[in-house]
């Protein structure tokens, strides 16, 4: 795969405004991507699903297209698993309140997840009574089956587990976990919102209930999300919105709720989101993921090379960079996150991410202030590592302890 030509057709890089190492907050998007959201504003802006005219007929047929296209890329049996939302967020609220949890319930996480899914969880333990249990990670963060496994019992409904951590890029075997969880009578959904971009994710061969992602991690339009889950399990979630567009029909006294996953999506819809989404599963497709796990991991363990005698310099999670999917966490010695952030743009335009990365948890119980996080995409070139690894240095010279 010539990723020469991949970098090309991101307009960001041809402009060059530095080294974006902040994708997995935000992916840049490619022409292709781009063409389709105006596209979809110049030659067809009116509404899908409702009006027969011509122009919504063929905004009804590209969202049934992209249903389509998210179940072939995602190797689901149905377009009907797939719910379009804003975000990963908003796909793990939809389950979380929609589950039905009751007093007395257990909902199981890890102790490294994002704010996302633990707030959701946290809300409904101080308003339904739900008990909250995480596994605890093994050395470097580390996911450990074990302890996973010591905190499952009976009581546990629901499992939620992000796929690859936004902190320390380490992967949880959603398989395995799913097994376990079947195991005890519980389901189990997947916040796949930082390997969805970045790793080949079969529904079928991972077989979990329920999975989340964000699409604009994924080179879509910003405010695109999904939620996938399996028929029968979207079939008992309740919805979080009510209005048009998700019933069947209304009388004075009663609702007739539409079949999934228009039940989920009440009210008129992001097209040009939900047109971009299908340009940008085109394109991952066309690139190839496993080309593109291979191309991330090779920077990623360009930039741990690069980086590793650099001053004060503490990686956050593990130091060996085949156990993380594309994102490198780390703190220098006598600095602030935020100010190295500061610095790498000042001197150079390196673009990347400092602070609690919304894992308020994992730093708050390691009594850390948070970390610098750079991380790669399939834009990204040697040199771009180089160029960061070469402005970490001079940082780390000049300011660090
Ligand atoms: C692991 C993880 N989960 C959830 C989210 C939330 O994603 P969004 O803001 O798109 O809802 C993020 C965002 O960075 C994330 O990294």
């Amino acid at each position: 795969m010539d990723f020469d030509s991949v970098r090309n057709d991101f307009p960001t890089m041809r402009a060059d405004p530095g080294v974006y190492l902040d994708s997995s907050c935000q992916s840049l998007r490619p022409d292709s991507v781009i063409d389709a959201v105006t596209g979809y504003y110049r030659d067809f802006p009116v509404c899908g699903g409702r009006s027969v005219h011509h122009l919504a007929n063929e905004v009804s047929i590209r969202v049934d297209e992209t249903r389509e296209k998210l179940a072939s890329f995602f190797g689901a049996d149905s377009a009907n698993s797939f719910v379009f939302t804003k975000n990963t967020t908003e796909a793990i609220n939809t389950v979380a309140f929609g589950f039905g949890l009751k007093k007395g319930d257990t909902v199981v996480t890890t102790d490294s997840e994002h704010n996302s899914n633990y707030v959701p969880w946290l809300t409904l333990r101080d308003s339904v009574g739900i008990g909250m249990r995480h596994s605890e990670s093994g050395k470097d963060g580390v996911f450990d089956i074990e302890s996973f496994k010591s905190q499952m019992d009976r009581s546990v409904k629901l499992v939620s587990v992000s796929q690859c951590n936004n902190v320390t890029g380490c992967t949880v075997p959603v398989k395995a976990v799913a097994e376990i969880a079947y195991d005890y009578g519980a389901m189990i959904m997947v916040d796949g919102s930082q390997a969805a971009p970045h790793m080949k994710v079969d529904m079928k061969d991972s077989d979990v209930d329920f999975y989340a992602m964000s699409i604009h991690k994924m080179l879509g339009p910003s405010g695109m999300g999904v939620l996938y889950g399996k028929e029968d399990a979207l079939e008992n979630i309740r919805p979080r919105l009510y209005g048009g567009g998700m019933v069947g029909l209304v009388t004075y006294d009663d609702v007739d709720f539409a079949p999934i996953p228009d039940r989920f999506e009440a009210g008129l819809q992001d097209y040009a989101g939900i047109i971009g989404t299908k340009a940008a599963l085109e394109y991952l497709e066309n690139v190839g993921m496993e080309n593109i796990m291979k191309h991330d991991a090779e920077l990623l363990s360009y930039m741990f090379e690069l980086t590793k005698d650099i001053k004060g310099m503490h990686i956050v999670g593990p130091e060996d960079p085949s156990k993380r999917c594309s994102i490198m966490s780390f703190n220098i010695d006598g600095l602030g996150a935020h100010d190295v952030a500061m610095m790498l743009d000042s001197i150079d335009g390196i673009m990347v991410r400092s602070g609690m990365h919304c894992a308020h948890p994992f730093f708050v119980s390691r009594k850390t202030e948070g970390s610098v996080r750079a991380s790669v995409y399939l834009y990204n070139n040697r040199k771009d590592i180089e160029r960061f690894a070469s402005a970490l240095g001079k940082v780390a010279e000049q300011f660090g302890e």
